[in-house]
């Protein structure tokens, strides 16, 4: 069993009324621990910790600073009854297989369609993931978006916003990266021991909260375990990149993969696909994907698998 150290104190659980909320108490302050839940409000909030929200079990503040009960009818979303979170990965890529050019200065190249699909799929998410040369390749914040998709989201029970989870052995994450410059939701950071304690310092400095979860590569089965133990996350949306992509089927981690092919080529031998790695020997070892649905917009195609486990 690999070493799980991470740098929050486990949360106090208490139970209000049917909800569940995790509280500190003095003793057992842990940088963070998972905030309250459903908090509205018109402007971009500053997320803040745990000890500093209250709970307001299915109340939510309206837009003209009402109390409203939110009903929740929206349609359940696939969960996994486990230990694990759900897992979905979303992808866009050209017809020759590629997520960026070989020099990575394009990697977003779908339609507003795509964009809008994109933040349709965070708003069925408990918490948004990406890879370290993802967030700072880009000007992304792993965000739930304009007001339409937030309010998608407290309709079906989430919170608000989605929590941000970042992935990186070596601690190499670039501090200046968008993502850390927008604070509105929790960001968790997942690592090695490869970090060091230099580079957990840095990471720590960046994070609400911190795992080290193996020693070069990380042990996903034990990080998302304690990702659903912990932060509650029940889906979790993988946006990338091919080697995050790749770490996760391997582990055959994934549940649903959702692809959408643009009419675009890049071609680029070093140009990174959706799943990067050494790759498989033989195609015994294939992941085999069940083709869910397929929708065409414009020249764009929107595919949905289903990934067939392996039995563990
Ligand atoms: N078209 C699309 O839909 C799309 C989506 C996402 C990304 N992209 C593009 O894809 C490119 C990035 O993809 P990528 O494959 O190069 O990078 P990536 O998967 O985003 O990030 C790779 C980094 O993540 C960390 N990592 C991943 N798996 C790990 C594991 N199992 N254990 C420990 N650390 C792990 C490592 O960070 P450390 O080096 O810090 O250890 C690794 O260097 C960018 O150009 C991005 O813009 C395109």
């Amino acid at each position: 069993m690999p070493e799980v150290r991470s740098s929050g104190h486990s949360p106090l659980r208490a139970h209000l009324g049917t909800a569940t909320v995790a509280q500190t108490s003095k003793s057992a302050v842990s940088r963070v621990s998972k905030p309250a839940k459903r908090v509205i409000s018109n402007a971009m909030p500053t997320w803040k910790s745990a000890t500093q929200q209250v709970w307001k079990p299915a109340l939510r503040t309206g837009a003209a600073g009402r109390m409203v009960t939110i009903p929740r009818c929206a349609p359940p979303l696939a969960t996994r009854h486990s230990s694990l979170p759900f897992v979905l990965v979303n992808m866009a890529m050209t017809a020759d297989g590629k997520i960026a050019t070989a020099n990575r200065a394009i990697s977003s190249f779908g339609s507003r369609r795509d964009r809008e699909h994109l933040l349709e799929l965070r708003a069925t998410a408990d918490a948004v993931m990406a890879g370290a040369r993802t967030v700072d390749s880009a000007k992304i914040n792993l965000g739930p978006g304009p007001a339409k998709y937030r309010r998608l989201r407290i309709n079906r029970g989430l919170d608000e916003y989605n929590l941000r989870v970042i992935i990186s052995g070596s601690g190499s994450l670039n501090p200046e990266a968008e993502v850390f410059q927008r604070r509105f939701s929790p960001i968790i950071i997942l690592t090695t021991r490869r970090a060091g304690e230099r580079g957990l310092k840095k990471l720590r400095a960046l994070a609400d909260d911190l795992i080290v979860c193996g020693e070069r590569e990380i042990d996903f089965q034990t990080a998302l375990k304690w990702l659903r133990e912990k932060w509650e996350i029940k889906r979790l949306l993988c946006e990338g990149g091919g080697e995050l992509n790749g770490a996760l089927f391997r582990a055959g981690l994934v549940d649903e993969l959702h692809l959408t092919i643009c009419p675009k080529m890049f071609g680029g031998r070093e140009a990174p696909t959706i799943v990067e790695g050494s790759g498989i020997p033989k195609l015994a070892d294939a992941t085999q994907l069940k083709l869910k649905s397929m929708r065409r917009i414009g020249s764009e195609l929107f595919l949905v698998y289903d990934v067939q486990r392996r039995p563990s």
